[in-house]
């Protein structure tokens, strides 16, 4: 399933950029999250937390139709205009167990937000299909560390990560809005979204069939504690390949498609 591929994260030249203090946000999300394993836990970690990193994943509906094979059927409900989530993936890991089942009560008092900020855009799967193959795929991997250990955990803290990195506002505030004709740099966009996303965020394209480098996908590279940054590239074992979409190449034309609710997988002809 394409949602389960890490793609191969193959370096995108970053530029060094200051992390700007964020302390006050981190600091919340920091008591939510309690701690990470340390000290005496580190030992059990081993066994069964291989992990290093996450990838917090969030998708551009405008172009995230693109990225998918034409017979899935895709599609946008009406209220969604912002980017969403895809998912919290830690890296390199291959498989997790299928020990972990999760239920729509698991989540229940989360729906309403996890509707709005977490939809599914394909016709044929409801939203909770997609949390919970998320959760199975990757959060059940996750739920090594304490802050995570629950689906309700888990997808709360995604939600909490997602207010925290509102990079809707970021590119508004920047100037950088969606349209079909004036296309960015990618240096330009990298340097609004370094601010809170760290030097280490991934921007992600897919090639429309005229050949343009769309803008679908943004990954933050977050540590055990979900603080920004973590060095994931340096991390053992293979890397996946994803069959859709691939590292925004920097010197081609970055476009940044309008959603277009009725044609959602060719917003620009
Ligand atoms: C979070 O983890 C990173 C990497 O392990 C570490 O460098 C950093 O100091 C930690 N931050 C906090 C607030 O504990
Ligand atoms: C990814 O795909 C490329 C091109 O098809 C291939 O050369 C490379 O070996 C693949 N990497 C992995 C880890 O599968």
């Amino acid at each position: 399933m394409w949602r389960s591929v890490l793609p191969l994260l193959v370096g995108v030249s970053l530029f060094l950029l200051q992390l700007p203090d964020y302390s006050s946000t981190q600091e919340a999300l920091w008591q939510d999250y309690k701690h990470g394993l340390r000290g005496s836990e580190a030992h059990d970690k081993k066994h069964f937390c291989t992990w290093n990193c996450l990838l917090f994943t969030l998708q551009w509906p405008g172009a995230f139709c693109q990225s998918l094979d034409e017979r899935k059927l895709c599609s946008i409900p009406q209220s969604i205009n912002k980017w969403t989530i895809h998912g919290l993936w830690p890296v390199k890991v291959f498989h997790c167990c299928k020990c972990w089942p999760m239920f729509e009560s698991d989540v229940q008092e989360l729906d309403a937000e996890l509707k709005e900020h977490w939809p599914s855009l394909l016709k044929d799967q409801p939203s909770f299909h997609f949390w919970r193959q998320e959760w199975e795929k990757h959060g059940v991997c996750a739920a090594c560390v304490e802050g995570m250990n629950s689906p309700f955990r888990y997808f709360q803290i995604c939600l909490k990560l997602r207010q925290q990195f509102d990079i809707q506002k970021l590119l508004e505030d920047a100037g950088v809005t969606p349209s079909c004709d004036r296309p960015f740099k990618l240096v330009e966009v990298q340097q609004v979204l370094a601010q809170h996303l760290g030097d280490k965020h991934e921007i992600q394209c897919v090639t429309d069939p005229k050949g343009r480098e769309v803008w679908f996908q943004v990954k933050i590279p977050l540590s055990h504690n979900l603080t920004v940054g973590c060095d994931h590239h340096a991390d053992g074992g293979p890397g996946w390949n994803s069959s859709h979409g691939h590292p925004c190449p920097p010197q081609a034309p970055l476009y940044y498609f309008p959603i277009d609710h009725q044609q959602p997988q060719r917003p620009c002809g």
